[in-house]
């Protein structure tokens, strides 16, 4: 399973990069505007630090609008990979900038059938999102079974399922069993998943039972 951040924020990004666990980055609007920087300046800062595909939202929700945003971020480096909404403007677009070799990452996806589309429409990844599935009183991780079960039908697809709106270190796990290609984290649950009290506990013993052998290893 390959981990993406999903942030904005380049701190994050830098500290997660640095550890070499970290394989692209997602934003969106919403986490642009929580940034409250200038959205192609960040996206150029972030293609510097990681090297796998950096998800740009286009904001135009028609086609030929999307398409020239496309043309703008596409160009700020070879791995931007252009988020489009689900709908039938953005599965064009999506359809015409994967044909021209650019990664496509359709965002928004609530159902097995609109997974089934971006597919169709060669999408690069799809994003369903889980937790808000969940808010809704939903099962959001059932759409990550469901779409796993469709696309692994069919020789054909080649969209890789981009579990997103994670909430939890549980939502991590069960797309990761369910087979999840990718899932986007936010920073605090990426950094979560390495917790574990019994770790802290057995690490605090080793490092006190050490000092007992008055030993160095250096
Ligand atoms: C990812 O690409 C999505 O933009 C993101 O995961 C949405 O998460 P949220 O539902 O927590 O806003």
């Amino acid at each position: 399973m390959k981990f993406f951040v999903d942030t904005a924020e380049l701190n994050d990004i830098r500290e997660l990069a640095s550890t070499g666990l970290l394989d692209g980055v997602t934003t969106n609007p919403s986490l642009i505007a929580k940034s409250g920087r200038d959205f192609k300046e960040t996206i150029a800062e972030i293609c510097k630090v990681v090297s796998g595909p950096v998800s740009a939202e286009v904001a135009a929700t028609d086609y030929d609008g999307m398409m020239r945003e496309a043309e703008v971020l596409r160009k700020i480096a070879a791995h931007v990979t252009i988020k489009v909404p689900m709908t039938l403007d953005g599965l064009k677009a999506c359809k015409a900038l994967t044909g021209d070799g650019t990664m496509v990452n359709v965002t928004l996806c609530f159902s097995a059938n609109q997974a089934l589309l971006a597919a169709k429409a060669g999408a690069t990844f799809v994003s369903p999102f889980i937790g808000r599935l969940d808010d809704i009183g939903l099962d959001g991780m059932e759409l990550i079974r469901e779409i796993r079960a469709i696309y692994d039908n069919y020789d054909d697809f080649r969209t890789d399922i981009l579990a997103a709106s994670i909430r939890t270190v549980n939502h991590v796990r069960d797309a990761a069993l369910i087979g999840a290609d990718v899932a986007t984290v936010p920073p605090a649950i990426l950094k979560a998943l390495v917790k574990h009290p019994l770790t802290d506990a057995g690490l605090t013993q080793f490092v006190a039972d050490w000092k007992k052998t008055g030993q160095s290893i250096l």
